[in-house]
């Protein structure tokens, strides 16, 4: 399932008449079965674009294409973009609203064409999935769930119409480490198994280790995309540092201070780990 966006616009309307730019002319492929991040400041528009990529506002100009269907021609069925992407908003805990577990889960299957037996395997399976256990969790309230195990049931909700292009809106913001872990575990799976993930954060720990490409959003305008590793050596070049770095990068810069001089490529942990191990093995001379 790939993702095509050409010139792609949107304006939010203001009660004084004026208007907010929040995308301006962004164009960029997603290719089927990548791990693509999105990161930028707050208010750049990271939001906006995941809802235009759901099909739940239509842009202002330019166009969305998911394997090669324009999602807003006239005739294209918003049932199949339904169950081709999954997308997991910020917050989702706030929006689980059913009486049981379960019935929060089935919701999404509801346009799915599965029936009865079908539904009840399927969500078994995406709760499964999450960690629960079904038979102890389907009969209760999402109310008297904690906050970790809200959320989890709402991306076992996502997970559940297994759609092709799963999209997550800053899942670990206000995770427990073990729990972000678990969750990146999670998507690292899915991915791996073949589902487009594109996730959205403001972890640039995260983004580095995990993600295949990286969007750079600023002020509502695409400005930086290619493979992660490419994109993070760029914006640490940026003069006015607006993106910062990761922990890996500042050490390098750290280290350079004191005269120990590692490649401009390392940008995570395990690049770190590595150049470190080259440099004090003598590797790094002759
Ligand atoms: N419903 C709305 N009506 C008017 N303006 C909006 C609306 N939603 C967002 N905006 C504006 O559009 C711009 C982009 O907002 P968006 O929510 O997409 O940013 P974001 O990158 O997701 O930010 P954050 O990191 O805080 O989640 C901002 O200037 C914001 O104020
Ligand atoms: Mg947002």
């Amino acid at each position: 399932m790939s993702i095509q966006i050409e010139n792609l616009s949107y304006k939010y309307g203001q009660p004084a008449g004026e208007k907010v730019e929040a995308l301006q002319d962004i164009s960029c492929a997603i290719a089927a079965g990548d791990f693509v991040g999105i990161m930028g400041h707050t208010g750049c528009g990271k939001t906006t674009l995941i809802q235009l990529l759901a099909g739940l506002r239509a842009p202002t100009s330019g166009r969305i294409y998911i394997n090669g269907e324009d999602i807003n021609a006239k005739g294209y069925d918003r049932n199949r973009l339904r169950q081709t992407v999954g997308v997991m908003f910020q917050n989702p805990e706030y929006q689980l609203f059913a009486t049981t577990v379960e019935k929060d889960v089935a919701f999404g299957l509801k346009y799915s064409g599965l029936r009865g037996q079908e539904v009840t395997a399927r969500v078994r399976w995406a709760l499964e999935t999450m960690g629960f256990d079904f038979e102890k969790v389907r009969n209760q309230s999402p109310l008297a769930l904690s906050g970790g195990e809200k959320r989890r049931v709402a991306i076992a909700g996502v997970i559940a119409t297994r759609p092709q292009i799963l999209i997550f809106d800053e899942p670990i913001a206000g995770l427990d480490p073990y729990s972000r872990e678990n969750f990146l575990q999670f998507v690292t799976q899915m991915n791996q198994a073949g589902t487009t993930i594109i996730m959205v954060s403001h972890n640039m720990e995260a983004l580095a280790e995990y993600t295949q490409h990286l969007l750079v959003l600023e002020k509502g305008r695409l400005i930086d995309a290619g493979p992660t590793r490419e994109v993070f050596i760029r914006l640490k070049q940026r003069k006015d540092g607006a993106f910062g770095q990761t922990a890996a990068q500042k050490i390098v810069t750290l280290l350079a201070e004191r005269e120990l001089k590692l490649p401009p490529a390392v940008v995570t942990y395990g690049d770190l780990l590595a150049a470190l191990k080259h440099e004090l093995t003598g590797g790094g001379r002759g």
